[in-house]
């Protein structure tokens, strides 16, 4: 089948090259030439794994990119619209690109389409890109809009795609519903897991995912709703991770005993500085708008977006407890993602973490595999961007983890305690096992653990 799929940040991308790797005829657009360049000429322009292989294996053949909208909507059975939602002042989500992306899409109607949104959209946005196509001389038989909204994370995206634990497709009549079930029939009738050059299965997946159908504004709520969830579960087990440190026990212990209920389930209690990106900050105020705006005043969200925040300040708190006064302080720091395995740097909670010390008169030299460009952005020469762990540990009065990326769980920790001018680790992502910590000589401060000091101090 055509589609055509509008935006290639994050969501438009991956969703593309995923389509095309499912057997679609896939056009990108984007009205944004240089990037359009960029991946005409073959670059990636994020960093997710297998993105590469989908792009390099169907570009120019079943993959191609776009700045003209209205060519590609006649070509296409269904148009994907994944454009950015941005907060505005109030939290509530922009629409104006979706807006503005309906109207255009009016123009090339040219027989029965599917319109879709992909982009995380508030609960009625499908009602009024109806509207507005109609108001725009779209013939109201001529198409549907449908919301099939993406759960796939930044860093994993490809694999979430394609082993995805349900497929959402919000669609208000049957010729809607099954043209996007036939978009997705090779996930869903398993056709797509025999080919040998099938994205490999991660563990935890079972195929084939089911598809599940709702009318629209059903779909448009699970999307908000599922992140809201998981935001909730992080800043629950954060939460509880305070209690944790009051009273001396253990978050993983913990851990372990509540999500090994069945209906808790382990995932997503990591406790951590707390959660960050462009998606769980921005969809929960936007969240929480809408409810608002439908006279219903959801203040659990307010409470998970200030422990949040709370978690933030209790981290600093920590380095103040380790370091005493922080002006002057040399501080390395491993991670400035808002998450491992991605480049992406948005609401990461280690810049804000930085900026406060910073404010606070430490100097830092930091270390991320992948998001240092998009820090230099951020930073200019504020921090000092160190080309791997030790160098970023070089002389620091202390050692900072702020991001989960798999290869600071596996330091050489003999030679970053050799690096570092006092050995003083603070994990605000609870890398490290702290007897182990203490057994190598740190002082080792975590997330919901007692503190541990070296051995040989202790003894
Ligand atoms: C999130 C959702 O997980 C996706 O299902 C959804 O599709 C996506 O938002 C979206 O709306 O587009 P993402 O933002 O890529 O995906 O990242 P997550 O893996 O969910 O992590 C979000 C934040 O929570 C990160 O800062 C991470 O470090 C933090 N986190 C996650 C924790 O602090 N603890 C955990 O246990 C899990």
């Amino acid at each position: 089948m055509r589609v055509t799929v509008v935006g290639s940040g994050y969501v438009g991308l991956v969703a593309g090259a995923c389509f095309a790797d499912l057997g679609h005829d896939v056009i990108l657009v984007d009205n944004d030439q240089q990037k359009l360049a960029a991946l005409t000429a073959g670059q990636v322009p994020i960093h997710e794994t297998f993105l590469p292989e989908l792009l390099e294996r169907h570009r120019g053949k079943t993959l191609h990119f776009s700045d003209d909208l209205q060519a590609a909507v006649r070509q296409s059975a269904a148009i994907f619209i994944a454009v950015g939602t941005p907060p505005t002042d109030q939290g509530e989500a922009d629409l104006s690109y979706v807006e503005s992306v309906a109207r255009n899409i009016s123009g090339g109607i040219n027989g029965y389409k599917v319109v879709v949104e992909k982009s995380t959209v508030p609960v009625y946005t499908s009602n009024w890109i109806r509207k507005i196509m109609l108001r725009n001389a779209a013939p109201s038989d001529s198409f549907d809009v449908a919301s099939n909204p993406e759960f796939l994370r930044e860093g994993t995206a490809v694999v979430d795609f394609m082993y995805p634990d349900r497929i959402v497709v919000g669609a208000d009549n049957e010729r809607c519903a099954s043209l996007l079930h036939e978009i997705y029939a090779p996930l869903t009738d398993g056709s797509y897991y025999q080919r040998n050059d099938a994205i490999p299965r991660p563990d935890h997946a079972s195929i084939p995912p089911p598809l599940i159908v709702t009318s629209t504004k059903s779909a448009e709520l699970i999307k908000h709703a599922s992140n809201a969830f998981l935001a909730m579960k992080i800043s629950f087990i954060n939460a509880v991770a305070s209690i944790c440190e009051s009273v001396g026990a253990d978050i993983h212990q913990v851990r372990h005993g509540v999500g090994t209920d069945s209906r808790i389930g382990p995932r997503f209690l990591n406790p951590s500085i707390g959660y960050g990106g462009s998606c769980f900050p921005k969809d929960l105020m936007a969240f929480r708008a809408v409810a608002r705006e439908c006279g219903y005043e959801f203040r659990l969200l307010d409470e998970v977006m200030r422990i949040n925040e709370d978690q933030r300040q209790r981290f600093l708190r920590k380095v103040r407890n380790a370091l005493w006064t922080l002006r002057g302080k040399r501080l390395g720091v491993l991670g400035l993602a808002f998450k491992g395995g991605t480049d992406d740097v948005r609401e990461s909670p280690a810049i804000l973490l930085v900026q406060a010390l910073l404010q606070e008169g430490c100097s830092i030299a930091a270390y991320d595999p992948a998001a240092t460009d998009r820090a230099k952005e951020i930073f200019g020469t504020t921090i000092d961007f160190a080309a791997d762990p030790y160098e970023a540990a070089n002389a620091a009065d202390a050692l900072l983890i702020l991001t989960e990326w798999s290869e600071f769980s596996s330091l050489d920790l003999d030679r970053l305690h050799s690096r570092l001018k006092y050995p003083i680790v603070i994990d605000g992502r609870n890398l490290y096992d702290p007897e182990t910590m203490a057994a190598r000589s740190f002082s080792y401060y975590s997330i919901g653990r007692p503190l541990v000091a070296p051995v040989q101090a202790a003894a």
